[in-house]
C-alpha cells in the first residue's frame, strides 16, 4: 500500500460513506422489490433485485479496500421508508443521480489526487454501474406513469449484473465483456 496512514484518511472516510450509502440502497432496493410485487409491478421488483445485488457488489469492493487501508468497514443500516413503488422509484433514481453527479466524482477526484489506485478503482466501477441503474430506473418510472399494462415493468423478468463491479444490464450478451471491469459475459449474475 503506498502512502501513510495519514494521507488517507479522507480516502478511507469517503470509502467508509460509500460503504455506507451502498449497504443501505441494498437494505431500501430489497424492500422496494417486496413492494413492487405486491403492486403487480413485478418487472420493477427484477431491477430492484438487480439493482440491490449491484450495491451489494459494491459495498464488498468497498469494504475490500477500507479493509487494505487498515479501516473497518462498518456501518448502520437504516430504517426504509416504503412508499408506492412509483414513489420508490423516483427515491431510488434520485439516489442514484446524487451518486453519479456528486458524490462517486468527488470521492474519485480525492482518491486520484492520492493515487489511490484501489480506491480509484472500486468507485469507478460504482460509478459507471450507478449510470446503468439511473437509466433504467428512468425507463421503469416512465413506463409506471404510463399505466400500460403489457409494459416490462408489470412482469418478472431477468437483468444481468456484474458479478466483479455491478454493471447492470436488461440484455443478455450485450457484449461479450463488462465494458466497465471486462469480465466475461458469461460470468454475470442472472437476476430475476
Ligand atoms: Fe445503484
Ligand atoms: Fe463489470
Amino acid at each position: 500500500m503506498s502512502g501513510s496512514v495519514v494521507e488517507h484518511t479522507e480516502t478511507i472516510k469517503n470509502l467508509l460513506a460509500a460503504f455506507e450509502g451502498e449497504s443501505n440502497a441494498h437494505a431500501k432496493y430489497t424492500a422496494f422489490a417486496v413492494k413492487a410485487d405486491i403492486e403487480g409491478f413485478h418487472g420493477a421488483g427484477s431491477l430492484l433485485r438487480a439493482a440491490g445485488r449491484a450495491e451489494q457488489i459494491h459495498a464488498q469492493n468497498h469494504a475490500r479496500v477500507i479493509k487494505q487501508l487498515g479501516g473497518e468497514a462498518k456501518c448502520e443500516i437504516h430504517p426504509v421508508e416504503v412508499k408506492t413503488t412509483l414513489e420508490n422509484l423516483k427515491a431510488a433514481l434520485a439516489g442514484e443521480t446524487y451518486e453519479v453527479n456528486s458524490m462517486y466524482p468527488e470521492f474519485l477526484k480525492e482518491a486520484e489526487a492520492q493515487a489511490n489506485a484501489a480506491a480509484v478503482r472500486t468507485f469507478t466501477w460504482a460509478l459507471e454501474a450507478e449510470k446503468t441503474h439511473a437509466r433504467l430506473y428512468s425507463e421503469a418510472i416512465a413506463l409506471v406513469e404510463s399505466g400500460k399494462k403489457d409494459a416490462w415493468v408489470t412482469k418478472a423478468r431477468d437483468f444481468f449484473v456484474c458479478a466483479v463491479c455491478g454493471y447492470t444490464s436488461e440484455t443478455p450478451e450485450e457484449h461479450e465483456r463488462c465494458p466497465v471491469c471486462n469480465l466475461a459475459w458469461e460470468k454475470f449474475e442472472t437476476i430475476h
